[in-house]
């Protein structure tokens, strides 16, 4: 992982010795803490009170869409946050990587505060997002070769480490040449997943990494984070809405449902709460999850932003 941003030609001993401390606080402490985390959307603009043509208007009601959440992820394992569409999933992951602000609570990587250590933060976490970003006429190695840099590796590192990533994964190399934009979703997907396992990242948040996936790419994907995991210890938060791949993947699960943590635990553990007497290996997740929300997945699905009148 680069950290030579803390490195400064005045300072060098200085540097090195925030690296050293950020090296023992990460022996330390777990790979991410998540405290009482709280996010809401809208309701901070008025349209009644700044447009007085529109006191009419109906006023956004702020919502709550991640609700008092804490969790703990364990050095090398897969912890897995399993809810619906609009759950707070994607909301959750933008706040453990620094890109979005928390209301309330906080978050802690490697004992790092992920507000005023941000950018210690960024270097030691990747993340997969559901809907990756690229330059679309460059070419995927043009690509991986741009953001492997951007993580401190030279273009011969990213030469030496992609193609092998990419064929765990089931991707032709011969495309790799080709620009973004004539690859398939799932291509892409696979694209997203090499360039952030290029660098060997601490944390690795990935959100819906198989999402839209053909059951082959799927199985490519989920069979290389679980090599990774094995092979290199790394510490993943997954977030999916597939019980087969959290209960394939995860060593823990939490499940989410209007932006809170409703039941976390083993696979087992969490079958155990719902087995009332009955063989846990009769119960799939998909009833536990019912069990425990009230509600399907698909039910669960938050539709409606909530309004009311001025
Ligand atoms: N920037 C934003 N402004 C307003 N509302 C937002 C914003 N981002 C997310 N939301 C709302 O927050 C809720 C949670 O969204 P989020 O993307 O975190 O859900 P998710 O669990 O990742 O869903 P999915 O499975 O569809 O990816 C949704 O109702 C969404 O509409
Ligand atoms: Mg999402």
């Amino acid at each position: 992982m680069g950290r030579d941003w803390v490195m400064t030609s005045s300072g060098e001993f200085q540097a090195a010795a925030i690296v050293s401390w950020a090296e023992a606080a990460a022996r330390t402490s777990p790979p991410l803490r998540v405290t009482g985390v709280v996010k809401s959307f809208g309701g901070g603009f008025d349209p009644t009170r700044a447009l007085p043509w529109r006191r009419n208007a109906k006023r956004e009601v702020p919502r709550r869409v991640v609700d008092d959440v804490s969790f703990e992820i364990r050095r090398g394992e897969i912890f897995g946050v399993i809810g619906a569409n609009g759950s707070g999933k994607s909301t959750l992951i933008r706040m453990i990587s620094t890109l979005l602000l928390p209301d309330a609570g906080e978050v802690h990587v490697f004992g790092l505060d992920a507000v005023r250590d941000s950018m210690r933060v960024r270097s030691l976490i990747n993340r997969v997002s559901a809907d990756p970003s690229f330059f679309r006429t460059m070419t995927a190695l043009e690509n991986l070769l741009f953001f492997g840099r951007v993580y401190g590796l030279t273009p011969g590192e990213v030469k030496e480490k992609a193609p092998e990533i990419l064929r765990r994964l089931g991707f032709e190399w011969e495309r790799a040449l080709e620009p973004m934009s004539h690859l398939s979703r799932g291509q892409q997907q696979k694209v997203a997943v090499a360039r952030s396992f290029l660098t060997s990242p601490s944390l690795m948040l990935l959100d819906e990494p198989t999402t839209g996936l053909d059951p082959r790419s799927k199985r490519d994907v989920q069979g290389f984070v679980r090599e990774v995991q094995r092979d290199h210890d790394a510490s993943i938060l997954l977030t999916t809405h597939d019980m087969e791949e959290a209960e394939l993947l995860c060593d823990r699960i939490a499940f989410i449902s209007g932006g809170r943590i409703v039941a976390e635990g083993t696979p087992l553990e969490l079958r155990q709460k719902v087995a009332g007497g009955r063989p846990v290996e009769q119960i799939d997740m998909e009833d536990v999850f019912m069990e425990l929300t009230g509600r399907s997945v698909e039910e669960d699905e938050i539709v409606e932003p909530v309004t009311v009148g001025a």
